[in-house]
């Protein structure tokens, strides 16, 4: 989604801000552009695509300046194009605006703005804060900004810089991440640390309703009412190098390579010496012992796991548990009930709908549990307590390591429940982790069976749609091989309980449809195969995700991809991997930008 970046200080402005946008071009975007004020001439360059376009452009020129604000566009309002790339100006090209979030109120805003007989240059809602920037500007730009603000009903980043005052970029935000990164002489500012943390390692997070006065020695950060805020500056102990490739040709393929290391990372992290070991987590054990329902909210991937979940901590620890998406929690007409707890999944931790209903938790005095991967962002400072996930930094917009975190310390925390609860006795609960351990060689096992993977991928790659079924913990499993599949290659594809494709979907099935059918060992298992023999019968094409040795599932089967035996409860982890794998390879032989899918974006930070 949209990027900010900005710089005050003695280096070379351009290339500072081009290094912080391509740090964050893995968020998504379809457009780039910066402003850069020299003395108090104000210049702006745009252009629509990839950012090689806005650096071969700034290539040619010698621009001079010390301060600058550039971003990338993930378009909300308004095509692609150049004239609604960011930075937008005021009317008499004064002022210069950056912007992540949506202004909700914009229409109404620019309809008043040309009755006064502006003029606009883009379809955006951003420029009507331009506009109203230069409208309220007499003598001082942060009144002027301070009076835009009140105007503004949705979320907002901003970031702004005036040829009235080039001394300063101001940046105000709610709703929408800001970070300022402090150096010496200069200092920076990012929607994402990634964009900075080359440059400086000292961080200051913005909170809601705050705004601040960057100078080249100087950073003052007050409310939005004025008074002034003293906050912490915190040092990032991220290894920058951890966003190379490392000789893979895309982030997505890197990650799913570090799968292994990943779940043995977290097992060591959240079980120590043998004991379940959740720092963050402040909820006592008597809150835990007495919860009557966990609601889960989340979305995509992470609402995948968030379904898995709910099926351990039913079966396991015995709670209630309603999984909602977070869009529509917000908004359905929930009963409060007693002793409820409200846990979120996030990768980024700055989702907005996700972030959203934490807030709305909050304020309806539930608790919050948030499972998050990323320290410091907003999720990780709200909620009452906190699981990390530690998969790392992930780059690919489709997740895949975090996936697999998010089932790994999930399930772990459902053990430690079990154990608290005492619907799980010790013995049950050692051997459930001592397969736990085992998950890591399974997966690289997995992986050196990628060839076989890759030529399935390639076997079916032209076909026009998918399908993926699985039943029981294997459902979630099947919406989350699709969403894989149809987030990088394209193709359209859909998950289903395999139960129900005989209420609907079965009318789709012909020879040109590919089926995934994830039938491990399982409860169900034998439903599946009838299911699998349904699709069968209507010549589909089934490739079949089986348990090591069952070779009677060639029967059924086009193709075959095994995974090692494991309880059922573990197979989501393990069946994740072949269809990464399938959609990676499938989206490699269509030729699709794997790692920046066109109109996704990495952290969703609008609603
Ligand atoms: O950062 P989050 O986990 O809150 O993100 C949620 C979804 O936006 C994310 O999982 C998205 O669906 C991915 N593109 C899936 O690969």
């Amino acid at each position: 989604m949209c990027g900010i970046v900005g710089y005050i200080g003695e280096r070379d402005v351009p290339s500072i801000l081009l290094v912080g946008l391509e740090r964050l071009s893995y968020r998504g975007y379809d457009s780039s552009g910066i402003a850069v004020l020299d003395h108090n001439e104000l210049s702006f360059w745009k252009k629509l695509g990839k950012l090689h376009a806005l650096s071969d452009e700034l290539g040619k020129l010698t621009i001079k300046g010390d301060i600058g604000i550039g971003h990338t566009r993930w378009a909300t309002h308004g095509i692609p194009s150049e004239e609604n790339a960011h930075p937008h100006l005021g009317p008499k090209k004064k002022v210069a605006v950056v912007h992540n979030g949506i202004i909700e109120n914009y229409l109404i805003l620019k309809e008043k703005l040309q009755k006064q007989g502006m003029l606009f240059r883009s379809e955006t809602d951003t420029e009507v804060i331009s506009h109203l920037i230069e409208f309220f500007l007499k003598d001082s730009l942060e009144d002027a900004i301070r009076n835009t603000i009140k105007e503004l009903s949705g979320a907002f980043a901003l970031a702004i810089i005036s040829e009235t005052e080039p001394d300063k970029i101001i940046v105000c935000r709610k709703g929408s991440p800001l970070i300022i990164g402090i150096g010496k002489n200069e200092n920076f500012i990012a929607s994402d640390i990634n964009a900075i943390i080359p440059h400086t390692k000292q961080m200051i997070h913005l909170d809601d309703n705050e705004m601040a006065i960057i100078e080249k020695n100087k950073v003052t950060i007050k409310t939005f009412n004025g008074e002034i805020v003293n906050k912490e500056v915190q040092t990032i102990t991220w290894d920058p190098v951890a966003a190379e490739k490392s000789g893979y040709d895309h982030f997505m393929l890197k990650e799913i390579y570090e799968q292994p290391t990943v779940v043995r990372n977290i097992i060591s992290k959240l079980l120590v010496d043998g004991k379940f070991s959740f720092n963050h987590l402040k909820l006592s054990r008597q809150e835990l012992n007495n919860v009557n329902r966990f609601i889960i909210q989340a979305c995509g991937t992470s609402w995948h796991a968030g379904l898995v979940m709910k099926y351990l901590l039913e079966k396991y620890a015995r709670v209630i548990t309603d999984v909602d998406i977070s869009s529509e929690f917000r908004y359905r007409h929930k009963v409060n009930g007693i002793n409820e707890i409200v846990i979120a999944l996030s990768q980024s931790g700055e989702t907005a709908d996700t972030l959203a209903c934490l807030r709305e938790a909050k304020s309806r005095f539930y608790k919050v549990l948030s499972f998050v991967n990323s320290k410091n962002s907003s999720m990780d400072r709200e909620s009452d307590s906190v699981i990390y996930t530690y998969a790392g930094q992930e780059i690919g917009v489709a997740s895949t390591k975090n996936f697999i975190a998010q089932l790994v310390s999930t399930y772990i925390f459902t053990l430690y429940l079990s154990q608290i609860r005492w619907t799980l006795t010790e013995e049950e609960i050692k051997a459930k982790l001592d397969e736990l351990k085992k998950i890591p060689d399974y997966i690289e096992k997995i992986l050196s069976e990628t060839e076989k993977i890759k030529k399935i991928a390639l076997k079916y790659h032209k076909c026009k749609s998918y399908l993926f079924i699985g039943r029981g913990v294997n459902y979630p499993s099947a919406l989350e091989g699709s969403l894989k599949l149809k987030e990088i290659s394209y193709i359209h594809a859909t998950g289903y309980p395999a139960g129900e494709l005989k209420h609907g979907p079965l009318a789709l099935i012909d020879e040109n449809m590919p089926v995934v059918c994830i039938a491990p060992e399982a409860e169900t298992y034998e439903k599946m195969i009838s299911n699998i023999e349904e699709v069968r019968a209507r010549k589909g094409k089934t490739i079949v995700i089986a348990t090591e040795g069952n070779t009677a599932i060639h029967h059924c089967a086009d193709d075959v991809i095994y995974i090692p035996e494991v309880s059922e409860d573990l197979t989501p982890i393990l069946a994740a991997i072949p269809m990464q794998l399938l959609a990676y390879y499938t989206a490699i032989n269509l030729g699709c930008d794997v790692d920046q899918p066109r109109n996704l974006a990495k952290s969703v930070t609008v609603e």
